[in-house]
């Protein structure tokens, strides 16, 4: 980072406000029902007034349209990808088959669609969307691509809460971001300036005198937010990642770490006309959080181009609740309670996995990475863990770096049961699928992996800072289910997917005979379990697959191709 573009930004920004005021906030367009449909496009934003810059959005220009569904529907998502290079879209939060949850096994090829069905399993709750390619995930999501998810029930439905998306329910998507000296997006950088929400710069919105929602998703690279009003009035937060709190939670400090979600309730009833400011007190957060004056637990530690920031350790607004008229049929008590606490007994657990965190390297420049889990960087061909189907565990998360980590897990959703020995602070007891672990704590949490095994395609669980993601802090996991195995291997000897010829010199052909048309992973092991050829391929009806496996050593061979709808192995000799 230079000073010149540091003090260009500024000037700009300076300038910015006296002359254009501030902003009103994008209100992202809704999309629901049975089948949905997203386009993952490029285009172009004004962050700056008279700037274009160039972006990736879905079905618009960036971030994607809120998705509001309800547990227990059926749904379709015709997920088609015109960015010019592969991606992925994972449903963060969201809990559904490993094959339709996006991760980095089930990449979008440009130019094709990805159409994952399924059930809505998850409670009301607030949840996103964003791109998961494996090295690519800070890029895609920094450049634009990520949504809101609003899942609905019937039991939200009965409680007294604000739920008019746009009116009195809003989603607020707080991101910061890089750019350059022409107002492009830098894609990794540690000196994110610019404050978004949105994708508005300097937002406001006209809020109704009364009971306002929102759904804060932190959806920023790295950075953490200390959420606060500037009158210190108090707020109430009504839900974590996974869905509403057994009752409202009264403060006046939220931290909210990268992939977190909280709903929260503001009381603006007799404040028309006022105007009250969210803010990140970052003043107030202790060394060691990627956010705070030192990102590192020793003021020493370096991370690369961190410091100075003017959003590092000082406090700065967010977002201006301009306060308007009531609506009608306003909400304007906060109710007492909201749900039933759900948590499972930790003498049930079958488990506990130790997992640590750890710099890849020692001593002052440690900060800027890598950083693994149980030392290993994560590696597409290796399974960190086998889970059985319905196992209850413990994940014992260790942190032995000197910056906090969010801990995110695909598939469940998790009630922390202790941090560094001590039980939660009543609004961490709910229902999370990220937590921030800060350096030197041990944070232990309980699931079930329950519903859905497939012994083909893995779950991700790492660290939500995209870079540390990125960077290799992940890993994953298969859960797998002894009965559907034995299933699996007989539908095998269906013989739906031939060899020919077998035994095969020079050339193999894998004929596929059902009536699919869809875009998967080939996958070759030698007898070791060694991954010898894999592919991506469209496989369309009778259409055959080639593959040279002339200079391949003699043996036998195992052939596997999953997907959303089927999973199928083959086997043949090279002679
Ligand atoms: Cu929000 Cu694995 O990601
Ligand atoms: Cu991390």
């Amino acid at each position: 980072m230079n000073k010149v573009k540091l003090y260009t930004i500024l000037i700009f920004l300076t300038i910015y406000h006296f002359v254009h005021g501030q902003n009103k906030l994008f209100i992202p367009d809704t999309l629901s029902g049975s089948v949905i449909n997203l386009h993952l496009q490029k285009g172009h934003h004004a962050f700056f007034n008279n700037y274009q810059t160039a972006t990736l959005g879905a079905n618009g220009n960036i971030l994607g349209p809120t998705l509001i569904l309800r547990k227990g529907d059926d749904v379709k998502i015709n997920v088609n990808n015109q960015i010019g290079e592969t991606t992925t879209l994972h449903w963060h939060g969201l809990h559904v088959a490993p094959e339709n949850d996006g991760g980095p096994h089930t990449p979008i090829i440009n130019e094709s669609t990805w159409s994952p069905t399924f059930e809505i399993k998850n409670r009301a709750s607030t949840c996103w969307y964003h791109p998961h390619l494996h090295h690519k995930t800070n890029e895609h999501v920094t450049k634009g691509i990520s949504g809101v998810i609003i899942i609905r029930d019937e039991i939200e439905k009965k409680l007294a809460l604000p739920r008019t998306y746009g009116a009195d329910d809003f989603p607020l998507v707080i991101q910061t971001k890089d750019f350059d000296s022409s107002f492009e997006i830098i894609t990794q950088s540690n000196h994110d300036d610019i404050l978004m929400v949105n994708a508005t710069i300097e937002p406001f919105l006209e809020v109704p005198s009364q009971v306002v929602r929102c759904r804060i998703v932190n959806g920023a690279s790295q950075r953490a937010f200390n959420l606060g009003l500037n009158n210190d009035q108090d707020f109430y937060q009504i839900a974590t990642d996974g869905g509403l709190l057994p009752k409202p939670f009264k403060t006046k400090r939220l931290l909210i770490a990268p992939g977190e979600r909280v709903e929260i309730l503001i009381d603006f009833k007799d404040m028309t006309g006022q105007t009250v400011h969210l803010l990140s007190y970052a003043s107030e957060l202790p060394s060691g959080i990627y956010g705070a004056t030192n990102a590192g637990m020793v003021a020493m530690m370096t991370l690369d181009g961190y410091n100075p920031n003017p959003l590092n350790g000082k406090n700065f607004k967010i977002l201006s609740f301009n306060i308007i008229h009531q609506t009608q049929n306003p909400i304007v008590n906060i109710p007492n309670s909201l749900v039933e606490k759900e948590s499972i007994n930790e003498n049930l657990s079958n488990i506990t996995r130790t997992l640590t965190f750890s710099p890849m390297a020692m001593g002052m420049n440690q900060l800027n990475g890598d950083f693994t889990i149980n030392n290993a960087s994560f590696d597409m061909d290796v399974i960190n863990y086998e889970i059985p189907l319905n196992n209850i565990e413990i994940w014992e998360l260790r942190n032995q770096s000197a910056i906090s980590h969010p801990f995110h897990i695909h598939d469940i959703q998790f009630n922390i049961l202790s941090r560094n020995g001590q039980t939660p602070p009543p609004n961490e007891q709910g229902l999370k699928d990220v937590v921030l672990v800060r350096p030197g704590e041990t944070v232990r949490f309980i699931t079930k992996f329950e519903t859905f095994s497939n012994p083909h395609v893995p779950y991700m669980f790492h660290c939500h800072l995209l870079p540390h993601e990125d960077g290799g802090m992940m890993g994953q996991f298969i859960v797998t289910d002894r009965v559907s195995k034995t299933k699996d291997d007989k539908f095998n000897k269906t013989e739906k997917l031939k060899i020919w010829p077998n035994p095969a010199t020079n050339m193999i052909e894998i004929i596929h005979e059902e009536e699919i048309e869809v875009y998967d992973q080939v996958m070759i092991c030698d007898t070791q379990g060694k991954i010898v050829y894999k592919k991506l391929h469209t496989l369309s009806p009778k259409q055959n697959i080639k593959v040279d496996i002339l200079q391949w050593p003699s043996g036998g061979y195992f052939i596997k191709i999953g997907n959303s709808t089927f999973s199928e192995a083959a086997s043949f000799i090279k002679k």
